[in-house]
């Protein structure tokens, strides 16, 4: 089983999803570390109940952004992590932590891309006037919202949905998609070809 570590920012209802899978054995990972860049973050509280160890890692104790990147790799060899899932991870990663981990940092964005790229993608989409979104799962290179897509899945906008109504439906298929993607990856069952992710169902 692959070795993953969740990077989080606030509530972590994704890192809960993937801790519950864990726990029936729907998703086979070894979750071994989460790291937050912001102390306030829930998802550390989720992650300890869980067991799982989970730690603060400050950003503004380091000079350069370089520095807390090597200081995030050595905490990712430590525990021998193969991925990185990042779930609600609100910074932007550099070159430094994107070299060493190559096509092996997964994403989750709450819109189709590459619409609605950004922070606050469900209330743009809602805003805009979309019939429809959905959800993306992607890997991370040097661009922001912008890696190959690894799974998406549509949510049609209801034409009397509330924001708070698609928020939800958009988060309850954003935490079956993600186990998929990620199990699917772990599994190594995908190839890259240029922007496409070519995925391979499972031989049984
Ligand atoms: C999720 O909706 C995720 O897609 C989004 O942050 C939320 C985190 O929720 N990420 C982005 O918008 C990235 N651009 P969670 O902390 O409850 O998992």
């Amino acid at each position: 089983m692959k070795n993953i570590a969740v990077f989080v920012s606030g509530y972590g209802t994704n890192l809960q999803a993937m801790i519950n899978r864990i726990a029936k054995g729907t998703l086979r990972v070894n979750l071994k570390l989460v790291l937050s860049d912001k102390s306030s973050a829930f998802a550390l509280r989720r992650a300890k109940k869980a067991g799982i160890p989970a730690f603060f890692v400050d950003p503004k104790k380091f000079t350069h952004k370089n520095d807390y990147e090597h200081h995030l790799i050595s905490l990712l060899e430590d525990e021998k992590i193969d991925f990185i899932v990042l779930a609600g991870f609100m910074r932007i990663l550099g070159p430094v932590f994107l070299k060493k981990y190559k096509n092996r940092i997964l994403n989750i964005h709450p819109a189709l891309l590459p619409a609605f790229k950004g922070a606050h993608a469900i209330h743009d989409a809602y805003e805009y006037g979309a019939k429809v979104t959905g959800v993306t799962v992607h890997f991370v290179d040097e661009k922001i919202d912008n890696g190959p897509i690894i799974m998406q899945e549509v949510v049609s906008v209801g034409d009397h949905e509330t924001m708070s109504q698609l928020e939800k439906r958009i988060h309850k298929v954003e935490h079956g998609i993600y186990s998929e993607a990620i199990q699917k990856v772990c599994d190594n069952r995908f190839s890259i070809r240029g922007r496409r992710v070519v995925l391979r169902a499972k031989i049984r």
